[in-house]
C-alpha cells in the first residue's frame, strides 16, 4: 500500500511509472465513452471515498471519472456534513470508519497537519487532493501534459512560474523540479517568493531553480509558462494589497512575448486576474487539455496506491 501526499516523498522511478502507465492507459481508451470502464476493469468492486474541506470542480470530477473508468465506484463527502472536528468525532475514529468502508481515500484539506493525522490513522491509502502546502496530483498531471504536447522529456525544457511563489501548486512544482531535474524559473514579488522551509529543503537537494523579482527575466526563453490565482483558497491575507503587489506579474501578451515562440501556457484553474483573456484564450494556451488529462493521471495514481500499476 502506498500513499500519494507530497512529490518530494515519492521516488522518481515511481513518478515516472505513474506517467508512463497513464500514457498507455489513455491510448487504450480511444473510442470509449466517458463512463465506459477500461477493458481490463481492473478495479471492479473497489471503492474510493473523496472528502473535501474546500471547493473543487476539476479534482472532484476527475477522481469520479478515474475510479469509474477503472471499474470501481466512489462517494464524495463534505467534511462539514460529518461529525468530525468541532462536532465531536475524532480524526482517529473517522479514519477507522473510512478504512473499513472503502479501499482508498482522497482528501482536500485546509491543514497539512490534518492530512498527516488521517494518514496515521487510516489502514488504506490516502491521496492529497490539495493542501495548503501541496497540490501533487495537479503537478504530476501537468508534467504528463507538458510531455504529451512537447513530445520531450521535461528535463529538456525550461519551465517558468509567474505569480505567487509560496502557494501549494508552486511548492509541488519546486519539488517536481528537483525530482525530474528540470529548469524552473520563478518570478514573484519580493514578499511572495518561496518560503524558508522549502528553500532549506532545496539547499539539501540538487537544484536547478532561479528566483527573480523581474517577471521578464523569469519568463525569458520559457518552453512552458505557469501561473495561478494570486489569492489561493487558504490565503488569509489583505487581498486588495496582494492583488496590487502582483499587478506587473499578470501574464499578458507582452510579458509572454519574452518566452519562446512555441511556448505553452498552463493554469490549474480556476483563474482570476493573473492572466489576460488574450493569453488564456490563445492557441498557446493548453489549459483545457491540461484539465482533462487529470482523469488519466488520477487513474494511474489510484493504481499506484493500490499496488496495481503495471
Ligand atoms: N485545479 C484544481 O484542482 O481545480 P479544482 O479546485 O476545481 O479541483
Ligand atoms: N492555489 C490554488 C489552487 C486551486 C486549485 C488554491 O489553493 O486555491
Amino acid at each position: 500500500m502506498k500513499n500519494f501526499l507530497y512529490i518530494r516523498d515519492i521516488p522518481l522511478r515511481d513518478l515516472k511509472k505513474i506517467i508512463s502507465a497513464a500514457r498507455k492507459r489513455k491510448k487504450k481508451r480511444e473510442g470509449l465513452s466517458l463512463l465506459d470502464p477500461d477493458k481490463d476493469n481492473i478495479l471492479k468492486g473497489k471503492f474510493l471515498i473523496q472528502m473535501f474541506e474546500k471547493s473543487s470542480l476539476r479534482t472532484r470530477l476527475s477522481f469520479y471519472l478515474a475510479i469509474k473508468q477503472l471499474g470501481g465506484g466512489t462517494l464524495t463527502l463534505r467534511s462539514d456534513e460529518l461529525h468530525l472536528s468541532k462536532k465531536g468525532e475524532s480524526i482517529g475514529d473517522t479514519a477507522k470508519i473510512i478504512s473499513s468502508f472503502s479501499d482508498i481515500f482522497m482528501f482536500r484539506t485546509d491543514s497539512d497537519k490534518k492530512m498527516l493525522e488521517f494518514k496515521k490513522n487510516l489502514k488504506i491509502p490516502i491521496i492529497n487532493g490539495l493542501s495548503p502546502s501541496s497540490h501533487p496530483t495537479q503537478v504530476l498531471s501537468d508534467i504528463f501534459t507538458i510531455e504529451e504536447i512537447k513530445k520531450k522529456n521535461i528535463s529538456k525544457l525550461n519551465i517558468s512560474w509567474i505569480g505567487d511563489g509560496k502557494n501549494n501548486v508552486v511548492s509541488s512544482l519546486i519539488e517536481a523540479s528537483v525530482k525530474f531535474s528540470f529548469k524552473l524559473n520563478i518570478g514573484s514579488p519580493k514578499n511572495h517568493q518561496p518560503g524558508k522551509k522549502i528553500l532549506d529543503w532545496l539547499k539539501k537537494n540538487k537544484k536547478n531553480i532561479s528566483i527573480y523579482k523581474d517577471p521578464k527575466k523569469a519568463i525569458k526563453n520559457a518552453d512552458v509558462v505557469f501561473t495561478d490565482k494570486v489569492i489561493s483558497m487558504n490565503d488569509k491575507v489583505n487581498k486588495i494589497k496582494k492583488i496590487v503587489e502582483f499587478k506587473s506579474y499578470k501574464v499578458t501578451k507582452k510579458l509572454i512575448s519574452y518566452a519562446k515562440k512555441d511556448v505553452i501556457f498552463l493554469h490549474c484553474l480556476p483563474r482570476g486576474t493573473e492572466v489576460s483573456d488574450e493569453v488564456f484564450l490563445s492557441k498557446n494556451s493548453k489549459v483545457w487539455q491540461q484539465a482533462k488529462n487529470r482523469v488519466d493521471v488520477q487513474k494511474s495514481i489510484i493504481l499506484y496506491c493500490l499496488g496495481k500499476l503495471r
